[in-house]
């Protein structure tokens, strides 16, 4: 996730690219930067941390009449938040800002014999036009050229002295929105910044490319001729633009997941294979042992990964909440590699716990959020979740994102430790790019749980029943639904209700329990029965239709467990979302919650 803004025009050309880039620093902020072009004038400026630092670094640039400008907030993916590594990337003679992943960045940087200064993805983009470009002599062509050859995800805008009055655009996978009013031309990664400049926008589609001028635009399919520019009217509010049109940051990071998980997987998971750029061959070695050590919904996301890395990779793994660990006198054997999981990358008990690991010699590796936090910092490896920020306080998009991490690890683990076979490999690597489609909220079904959802609003109280994989899932159901409910839910192992639990049973007493087709659906049916028989409501979420259920949410049929228990992640949060908005609550703050825990 990074964010980039454009502009062609007379107006205040920094003013612009700069107010744009705060509306977009949600999207990013490890890095920043801005590149002016009038005439034959070039104005760059580049600046690591939050805006304001890029803000003080381009502070003598001014510019007065026409130009063209490009921006760039950036979040880490390749290469660490560097001034090198910042965008606008450039060349001899132009300049790029890139959205994305190019995934094939390496094949093309080895063909190319320009002289690189980053680490990024991105650069390729700028050296391989001018190539074109010194081949074509033609700037349009060049470019063409260019996006023909990428592979990944993107939303570009390249300037250039060869052709110092447009902007060349290209749209694949990341999100790019041209606007206009009767004097300029605006470009950026969402409408915040739009408004109150640009009149009109145009939301580009997918593998649509092309070049704008102050006076004219052409736009182009990829592959294909002419595409139609359709502008329609700019007349939202910021803050509505912000959410993206959706009712909460909540709501729009729940349905931002399906996109996410790609990100998430982008460079690291083919059929048959996973990989990781972050973990050199050679770090496990010797590793025969694992503990997870994390916080609220990142536990659950290593509880999770625990059962994973157990099944598949044949691990001993454990997964502990860190303010517990801290203070038990653990004992840390040099065998057992230390995995922490934050999204903040900032919680102080997951900070601390690191520190004793690493104290004790152990091994440490961080699934984490934030680039450059803490956490990163501190860790020997870190795993980017690349979710993007997440502003809603009840984590949503970065859980999901965490336990991808956790499965493409535990694929790689069995992998190198051949505790599995190709053919299951195969399987897993085909579940996994499935995870985008489990993810997508379905219309019908939102809509469903915001009927069902005034059936809930009372009772004393919800368990959240699962078993296997599905008992974290329901330690994450009941943690979403208290948080911003205010409701008192709990999650349980469905089969440890008998244990004690049961006596609560009684119609007032919720029970929604994941009834997963592919993994034990025989055991937690009994379990279920158990309570249906002593008349607690059930509300059932499945596919296979349950009889004894009062309600039943039903989700696709997957063939996989995983793609199961991400189907149910969503209904799971968008059902605690609809019951908190029901009550009235502020999802995105709910009360006494903090976004990022740095006391302990
Ligand atoms: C719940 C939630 C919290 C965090 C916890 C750890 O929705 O967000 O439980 O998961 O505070 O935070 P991180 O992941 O930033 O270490």
């Amino acid at each position: 996730m990074c964010g980039i803004v454009g502009y062609i025009g007379e107006g205040d050309i920094k003013g612009f690219l700069l107010e744009g880039l705060k509306e977009l620093e949600y999207r990013g902020y490890d890095s920043a930067g801005i590149a002016i072009l009038q005439n034959d004038n070039l104005h760059i400026a580049k600046a690591v941390g939050k805006l304001d630092n890029l803000i003080q670094k381009s502070k003598n640039i001014k510019t007065k009449g026409f130009g063209v400008g490009i921006g760039h907030t950036r979040w880490a993916t390749h290469g660490k938040p560097t001034e090198l590594n910042a965008h606008p990337h450039q060349g001899v003679f132009s300049y790029v800002v890139h959205n994305g992943i190019i995934e094939n960045f390496k094949e093309i940087k080895a063909q190319l014999d320009a002289q690189f200064v980053s680490q990024t993805d991105t650069e390729v983009i700028v050296h391989l036009f001018e190539k074109y470009f010194n081949q074509t002599k033609e700037a349009k062509k060049a470019f063409e050229q260019t996006i023909k050859r990428l592979k990944g995800a993107y939303a570009i805008l390249l300037i250039t002295k060869a052709d110092p009055n447009k902007i060349f655009f290209a749209k694949k996978g990341s999100p790019l929105i041209i606007g206009k009013n009767e004097k300029e031309i605006f470009f950026a990664s969402s409408d915040a910044p739009l408004i109150g400049h640009a009149k009109e926008v145009h939301y580009l589609e997918d593998d649509e490319w092309g070049v704008a001028s102050a006076h004219t635009m052409e736009l182009y399919k990829n592959g294909g001729g002419k595409s139609k520019l359709s502008f329609q009217p700019l007349t939202i509010d910021k803050e509505y633009a912000q959410k993206g049109g959706y009712r909460f940051f909540m709501e729009k990071e729940i349905y931002e997941q399906s996109d996410v998980i790609g990100d998430t997987m982008m460079g690291r998971v083919e059929e048959g294979d996973v990989h990781f750029e972050e973990i050199e061959e050679g770090f496990f070695d010797g590793i025969d042992a694992i503990k997870i050590c994390a916080c609220g919904t990142s536990y659950h996301a290593g509880l999770s990964g625990s059962y994973l890395l157990q099944r598949l990779a044949r691990i001993p793994t454990s997964s502990e909440i860190a303010s517990e660990f801290r203070y038990k006198e653990p004992i840390l054997r040099k065998d057992t590699l230390f995995i922490v999981i934050s999204q903040s990358g900032e919680t102080a008990d997951t900070l601390e716990a690191l520190k004793m690991a690493k104290a004790a010699g152990l091994k440490t590796l961080a699934i984490c959020n934030v680039d450059n936090s803490s956490i990163v910092r501190l860790a020997d490896r870190t795993i980017l979740t690349r979710a993007g920020i997440e502003k809603g306080v009840a984590s949503t998009k970065a859980f999901t994102t965490q336990v991808m991490v956790l499965w493409m690890l535990a694929l790689l683990l069995a992998k190198q430790r051949a505790t599995l076979t190709q053919e299951k490999i195969d399987e897993e690597t085909k579940a996994m790019l499935q995870t985008p489609k489990a993810l997508k909220v379905l219309p019908q079904l939102h809509e469903r749980l915001k009927r069902l959802s005034k059936r809930y609003l009372h009772g004393h109280g919800f368990f959240f029943i699962g078993r296997d994989l599905f008992y974290p899932l329901a330690l994450e159901g009941a943690l979403k639904l208290k948080e911003i409910s205010y409701l008192h839910a709990e999650g349980y192992p469905a089969g440890e209700m008998k244990h004690g639990p049961i006596a609560l049973a009684d119609p007032e007493l919720f029970t929604i329990a994941l009834m997963p087709r592919t993994l034990l659906y025989d055991k937690i049916k009994s379990n279920v029965e158990e309570l249906s028989a002593r008349d607690s409501t059930i509300c059932s979420i499945g596919h296979e239709w349950f009889e004894l259920a009062d309600d039943f949410i039903q989700i696709r049929r997957w063939t996989h467990p995983m793609l199961e228990y991400y189907d149910m992640s969503v209904v799971l949060q968008l059902l605690a979302m609809e019951i908190a908005i029901r009550l009235g609550n502020d999802v995105d703050m709910p009360r006494n919650l903090a976004k990022s825990v740095t006391v302990e």
